[in-house]
């Protein structure tokens, strides 16, 4: 046998008996060990140094030296467990069994969700444009939801199906109309708002829940939260608009994402897109846009030949789908702590 191979079997063989025997953990299993490695007979050891009579005769005093090594080795492991052994029993109580060197048990943190994380971000992306943040409320009227916005009492936006209409107690008990309270479908409520309280110039955000009837699907949800924003000043163009959103996307999704405008149409802009992010093979809406309708203008009491604007309302969800690679809008409302503590 080759002198080094005979080494290498004896180095493997002392941390063998070292983890069996510091891992023997009561008197049954540390004599079990001791049999394996030390026993006369068969034990490995043994067998290791049988082999010596195939070493070459000048390699003779090396292996001997080396196995005298592994075996003071071994055995001064075997006495460790020994001793660690005897004073287990002698002294059984818990607090002596105490093992602080074990790992303990693991301490979960929370984190914070992945939508809020989200906003924080695109509030600071859009702070950096020099847009402030405001809030609305989430139970909006028809004035803000709808009327202001340019959108008419036929449209189907405003269908019941389409919206979570909130019947009042009157109008439960039949003693009145509805007052035509919802929850806001859209975030571009606080567009109004915000202008019917501030003269223009005027460069704001807003985030925050929408709420629509539709089925949960891998893309909908019935409440979802969207990002609004609005710009307006005495020159204000769609080129500014598409700038602002080129750059908002890249500075969220990343340098090489592909964004593209599609011609669109919403009561409150004239004219109107929809913006589009390419993502594995196709194209996925993630928000409109436009120049803000005139008659909105109006609804608010600016002049529309003094100043223009424009306005945007993005999916949240569907930009932090992209930016993480989420696949499925639901995952976000699961509260499944394994898919919430990856972020
Ligand atoms: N409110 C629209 C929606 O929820 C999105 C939108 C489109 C917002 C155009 C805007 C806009 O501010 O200008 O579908």
């Amino acid at each position: 046998m080759a002198l080094q191979d005979f080494l290498d079997q004896l180095d493997d063989l002392g941390t063998a008996a070292e983890s069996a025997f510091g891992e023997a953990a009561d008197t049954e299993a540390l004599e079990a060990a001791r049999v394996t490695f030390l026993g006369a007979k068969k034990g490995r050891l043994k067998s290791i140094q049988q082999q010596m009579g195939s070493i070459e005769r000048e390699d003779k005093p090396t292996a001997g030296k080396a196995f005298n090594a592994t075996k003071g080795r071994i055995e001064a492991a075997f006495e460790a467990a020994q001793q660690r052994s005897d004073n287990t029993d002698s002294d059984s109580t818990a607090s002596n069994q105490f093992d602080a060197s074990l790992p303990g048990d693991t301490f979960r943190c929370g984190t914070v969700h992945p939508i809020t994380q989200t906003i924080e971000e695109l509030k600071d992306i859009m702070g950096r444009l020099g847009f402030s943040i405001v809030d609305g409320p989430e139970i909006e009227d028809d004035w803000h939801n709808f009327v202001a916005l340019n959108i008419p009492d036929d449209h189907p936006a405003r269908d019941p199906l389409e919206n979570f209409y909130l019947a009042t107690a009157d109008a439960i008990s039949g003693d009145k109309d509805p007052v035509g309270l919802l929850l806001r479908s859209q975030t571009s409520t606080v567009q109004i708002r915000v202008m019917e309280k501030t003269a223009p110039p005027i460069r704001i955000i807003s985030l925050g829940r929408v709420y629509r009837p539709d089925t949960a699907d891998a893309t909908h949800y019935p409440m979802f939260h969207q990002i609004e924003g609005l710009m307006i000043d005495t020159d204000v163009s769609m080129a500014d608009l598409k700038s602002v959103l080129r750059l908002f996307a890249t500075s969220y999704l990343g340098d090489d994402v592909t964004i593209r405008f599609r011609p669109s149409f919403f009561p409150f802009t004239e004219p109107s897109v929809e913006a589009d992010y390419y993502w594995n093979g196709q194209w996925v809406e993630f928000g409109g846009a436009g120049m803000v309708d005139p008659n909105v203008l109006k609804a608010v009491g600016y002049d529309p030949e003094e100043v223009t604007g424009f306005a945007f309302g993005l999916g949240v969800e569907r930009l932090c789908m992209r930016r993480h690679g989420v696949t499925d809008i639901r995952e976000f409302y699961k509260n499944d702590v394994r898919f919430l503590a990856q972020f």
